[in-house]
């Protein structure tokens, strides 16, 4: 396996009392047997399960040449890439583009449109040439109110700039292959569209047409990142916490939140092409566990974005001495590919001894080992994955492993990972707010 996974620190022989104890786990290992079999039944059905999310690494792999062939239609037509979508319609691609980006072959520029801010939306269209631009719309719902008036924004200004016809060609659009807005509009004006797989959610989609097109087309290797997927997938297969890397970090995870009252998760990488990967994690993990429970504690940890090692010089105070109610993941670069010798000179030598012969790589490593140290000396538990490199394969490894871990710890908590309801209900009030509001939009209108 391409990832390396740590969970010594988690239990109670490194941390004490603040630990799992490892006879503690055992006793949970039948009701893990029961949530690993609930879910691998049900992939055997592939997307038509209802955790068919977690087979997109293999169902794909007969998409992929559409979504290719797709993907090359957009590179041939622009030099810049607007990719409108928000939530998991957004995160995951984001993080695998920011990830990879540096490493591209030459492309499209991609741009992600996702919240909704008018001044960044017109800076945007101001460094944009009509000619040289395309759109990919993407919701699974089709109609989520961010997303929609932004494309609405977008393609009226491509149509006043080139006309219908011309515009049309600039347009791709993924959403459900039946319903709403977006297919509506697909189908009315022809416009080039891939399916979301009915059974997969905005925030498991990365590893569907929702991440795989606009990745693809900005000449990430999409077919790497699902071998990856599928390597991870293969690890999982197991129903013993000990044979399935997912299934221990979940219970884990779990008996810590609901056992050892750490109701804060921490994602900490040593590596800022990570950065984003944290907001895709902190989006999974917080919109699939954070559920009321009948008549017992809610679910979910609270995930925390930090970034080693520039969180040491922030957060890690408030880790160390506040209340031991945290979790933490690293994330390990264990092989630098561009590093360097720090330069001395022979007064530096003096002043700094300790880096004589030293390089980039083994300071950020220093910086990491220090923190695990004092995080474990003060008893927090941790974990550490280790990746050898930041590519295609790792990622689609750490997207499949987060995937299923959330998935695994959502069964343990009873409730059900895959949906929602509070953040729909949010889009609902944004609605009825927007129907009943008398928007001002002339200076004359607040005018006497
Ligand atoms: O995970 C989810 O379901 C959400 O975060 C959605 O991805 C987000 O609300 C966007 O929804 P849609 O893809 O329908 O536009």
């Amino acid at each position: 396996m391409a990832l390396v996974i740590r969970t010594d620190n988690m239990y109670s022989d490194a941390v004490g009392d603040q630990g799992v104890h490892p006879a503690r786990i055992e006793t949970l290992a039948p009701r893990l047997k029961t949530v690993h079999a609930r879910v691998a039944e049900d992939l055997v059905q592939g997307l038509a399960g209802t955790y068919g999310c977690l087979t997109l690494s293999a169902t794909m792999v007969p998409e992929l040449e559409r979504i290719h062939e797709t993907a090359a239609a957009i590179r041939a037509t622009c030099q810049d890439l607007v990719v409108v979508g928000i939530g998991g319609s957004s995160l995951g691609t984001k993080a695998i583009w920011h990830a990879l980006h540096e490493t591209l072959p030459a492309g499209p520029r991609l741009h992600f449109v996702e919240n909704v801010d008018p001044y960044d939306l017109k800076l945007l269209l101001a460094r944009l040439t009509p000619e040289d631009t395309a759109l990919i719309c993407i919701s699974k719902s089709g109609g989520t109110l961010e997303t929609v008036v932004q494309f609405l924004v977008l393609r009226d200004w491509l149509i006043t700039h080139l006309g219908t016809e011309r515009a049309r060609r600039r347009q791709w659009i993924v959403t459900d292959p039946e319903q709403g807005w977006l297919r509506a509009l697909a189908r009315e004006e022809g416009i080039p569209s891939l399916p979301v797989p009915p059974s997969v959610g905005g925030r498991y989609s990365v590893l569907s047409p929702v991440g795989l097109l606009p990745l693809a087309a900005a000449g990430v290797d999409i077919d790497t990142l699902l071998a990856g997927g599928r390597e991870l997938a293969c690890v999982c297969q197991d129903g013993h916490f000990d044979a399935n890397p997912a299934l221990e970090m979940a219970a884990l995870y779990y008996l810590l939140d609901t056992e050892q009252d750490k109701r804060i998760s921490v994602m900490m990488p040593y590596v800022n092409r990570l950065r984003l990967f944290v907001d895709w994690y902190c989006q999974l993990w917080a919109e699939s566990l954070g559920k009321e429970r009948a008549g017992t504690t809610p679910a979910g940890s609270l995930p925390v974005r930090a970034m080693g090692a520039v969180d040491q010089h922030s957060q890690l105070q408030m880790y160390l001495e506040s209340r031991n109610d945290k979790m933490f993941t690293f994330v390990e670069l264990t092989h630098w590919e561009d590093d360097a010798i720090i330069p001395l000179g022979a007064a530096d030598r003096d002043h700094y001894p300790h880096l004589r012969h030293k390089t980039i790589a083994d300071i950020i490593d220093a910086e990491f080992q220090a923190t695990r140290e004092a995080i474990t000396d003060a008893r927090h538990p941790n974990l550490t994955i280790e990746i050898p490199g930041v590519n295609a394969f790792v990622l689609g490894s750490l997207i499949e492993l987060y995937q299923r871990v959330t998935v695994y710890t959502g069964l343990l908590y009873g409730i059900n990972p895959l949906d929602q309801p509070s953040v729909e209900k949010g889009k609902r009030i944004a609605i009825r707010y927007l129907q009943t509001r008398k928007r001002l939009t002339h200076l004359s209108d607040i005018r006497p």
